[in-house]
């Protein structure tokens, strides 16, 4: 019934590490001041300056700051005794990073997890009528893993009476133990439910979700639990919301859930099912499972608590990579990156309900340069304009009409001669994206193992498409975000050509153009 989540054998090796200054790890950091302009450096993506990241947590707004913290190890570039990171942005797009908010302790290291604003004060943290921010959060520990227990993950919370500047652990620490006999047993995200006056945590426990209620976020009562029938797979950071259907007053339910194995292109994936909750019981169809993103980087997406979205939307962030070789990728002082924010809605097709994404619109407040494509692609078109290929942004409106050929595509390529390709199979209903030669990949074999295919459905009058191009990374939006594909990749040098091209016709654009990009680091590298 159980089962052993790969870090866990990293985890052993790490052992009586649980201190506030944990054991130095694997991978050594610079001795250099990171520059933000090192190889790979995303450029408008979040990355910490230094050392290891992986899951967005402790996601948050209040008072004018949008909050992200995220798990976050100092001491090395690969994983090893998680704390709380954190970083704030005023607008989504410039971040700045800040003090680690949480650090392990004698229950275990600080795990995925979640932060509410507490504006009705249940907690009780709250003084001066200041509503305290509380956070929630795994606590693993790793010397009764290595003692052989099955109750290495239990709940704890921290709570800031500053906005999240300062936090404080609660003495009554942990609130939620493990008394399922289940080791996975982690990432809670709390909503406030208003129909039942309760908190509601949605706790990822191997292959389901369980859910648990609470009047102060210190006491839990179990409520019920969400899982696929027969489905064995690894689940982790849940995360449960309701959402309206865009201009109506219907209101669904969201369950996302991050897949450890088998994800869309075979590693990890974030997944969702919508459906109806009663402040008790989530319930969807457990077959009607859908892929939030259809590339290889973007895990355990997660929204934030009190962002002043409405009913129609929730924002939210992913980790862009993948754990198959996230710890290996060829970064450095750093390893890994955010994807950009992005705002969800439902859509609706007959009796399916789906989720669209798109980046969040302020991203385009960095848009430096725009360069006009011509109204049809024959063959092929270098496209060359006041930007940078490798840090860009191409968003093409597509006149399908018109449109005769029967694949088109885009590739960015480098003096080295790597290549990014992603194709359009008109005919064939799908989107593949080859990184095959996108750059050196023998830092891990499980990198490339085929191209990745998405399906998207040309048979209609028009299509919209945006690509975002950031060095080490890519990331599509189609069909008004109903299709995400973000995928990452190293090449030796950066991209310094874009080409689009055509095979068996031509590619008729309604409109088209590509729009330079500014760096979101000048600050933060200036500052350092
Ligand atoms: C997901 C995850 C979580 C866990 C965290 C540990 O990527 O495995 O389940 O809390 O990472 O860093």
């Amino acid at each position: 019934m159980t089962k052993t989540h790969p870090f866990i054998l990293t985890v052993t090796l790490l052992l009586a590490a649980c201190t506030e200054t944990p054991k130095p790890g694997a991978e050594a950091l610079a001795s250099a001041k990171p520059s933000y302009d090192e190889p790979h450096r995303p450029q408008f993506h979040f990355t910490p300056a230094e050392a290891w990241m992986n899951d967005p947590n402790g996601l948050y707004y209040l008072d004018g700051v949008y909050h992200m913290s995220y798990q976050y190890y100092p001491d090395s570039t690969v994983w090893g005794p998680m704390h709380w990171g954190h970083a704030t942005s005023t607008d989504l797009v410039h971040w700045q990073e800040q003090p680690i908010a949480i650090y392990p302790d004698s229950l275990g290291y600080i795990f995925s997890g979640s932060a509410v604003v507490d504006t009705r004060n249940t907690s009780g943290f709250g003084r001066d009528s200041v509503p305290p921010v509380v956070a929630v959060f795994t606590q693993h520990d790793p010397l009764a893993l290595e003692a052989g227990r099955t109750d290495f993950q239990n709940q704890s919370l921290a709570y800031s009476p500053d906005q999240g500047r300062s936090w404080q652990k609660y003495a009554g620490n942990p609130v939620l133990r493990n008394d399922t006999g289940i080791q996975d047993f982690r990432d809670p995200k709390v909503i406030w439910h208003g129909e039942s006056n309760q908190w509601v945590m949605a706790l990822a426990v191997y292959d389901r979700v369980r859910f648990y209620g609470s009047p102060n976020l210190k006491d839990w009562a179990y409520l019920s639990e969400f899982g696929i029938p027969g489905d064995t797979r690894l689940w982790e950071c849940p995360d449960l919301f309701p959402l309206r259907m865009p201009g109506s007053r219907e209101l669904k339910w969201v369950l996302l859930v991050s897949i450890q194995k088998d994800g869309p292109t075979g590693g990890t994936g974030t997944s969702y099912f919508v459906g109806d909750f009663d402040g008790t019981t989530f319930r969807a169809n457990p077959a009607a499972q859908q892929w939030l993103d259809y590339g290889a980087d973007n895990y355990a997406f997660v929204t934030f608590d009190h962002a002043q979205v409405g009913w129609g939307q929730r924002l939210g962030i992913g980790w862009m990579s993948n754990w198959q070789y996230a710890q290996q990728v060829p970064t450095h002082p750093w390893r890994s990156a955010m994807t950009l924010p992005r705002m969800l809605e439902l859509g609706q097709n007959g009796d399916t309900y789906f989720l669209k994404a798109l980046p969040v619109p302020a991203v385009s407040s960095l848009w430096s340069s725009e360069t006009t494509l011509p109204a049809e692609i024959d063959d092929g078109l270098e496209v060359t304009g006041a930007f940078s290929p490798s840090q860009c942004e191409l968003a093409l409106d597509m006149d399908l009409e018109q449109t005769t050929a029967e694949i088109f595509g885009c590739t960015l390529s480098n003096e080295a001669g790597e290549h990014l390709v992603i194709a359009f199979h008109r005919l064939e209903n799908k989107v593949v994206v080859d990184r095959s030669n996108s750059g050196p990949r023998g830092f891990s074999d499980e990198f490339y193992k085929g191209p990745h295919t998405a399906p998207l459905d040309f048979s209609r009058a028009g299509l919209d498409l945006r690509i975002f191009f950031d060095r080490a990374s890519a990331e599509l939006f189609a069909d008004g975000g109903r299709l995400n594909l973000t995928e990452i990749f190293f090449p030796q040098s950066p991209y310094t050509r874009m080409r689009l091209w055509t095979r068996g016709g031509k590619w008729v654009l309604q409109d088209g153009k590509v729009y330079g990009l500014d760096s979101i680091w000048q600050g933060e590298a200036a500052a350092r």
